[in-house]
């Protein structure tokens, strides 16, 4: 079932992700990039991801373009 709400939030966002995460590395290596990210991306504007470097800027990019595969979550 699909209910307006629904419908109304897919006309209106361009890309979401719910409870994204990505892992790089193993053991003492490991990096969270990616803890946990809640996103919606609204169709038709422009949208700034701002943070220091290594704050997982590219990695959300790439996740969410389809680019490299999460570790958790969806897109
Ligand atoms: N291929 C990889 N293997 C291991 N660690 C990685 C890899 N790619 C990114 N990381 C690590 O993941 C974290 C997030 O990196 P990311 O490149 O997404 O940050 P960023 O916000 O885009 O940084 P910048 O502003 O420098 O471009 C960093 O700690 C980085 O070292
Ligand atoms: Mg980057």
């Amino acid at each position: 079932m699909t209910t307006t709400t629904q419908q109304a939030t897919q006309e209106t966002v361009a890309a979401s992700a719910r409870g994204l995460t990505k892992t790089y590395g193993q053991g003492d290596a490991q990096v969270h990039a990616l803890r946990g990210v809640d996103l919606d991306l609204p169709r038709g504007r422009f949208t700034a991801i701002m943070g220091p470097s290594g704050s997982g800027k590219s990695t959300l990019m790439h996740c969410l373009a389809g680019l490299d595969q999460a570790s958790g979550g969806t897109v």
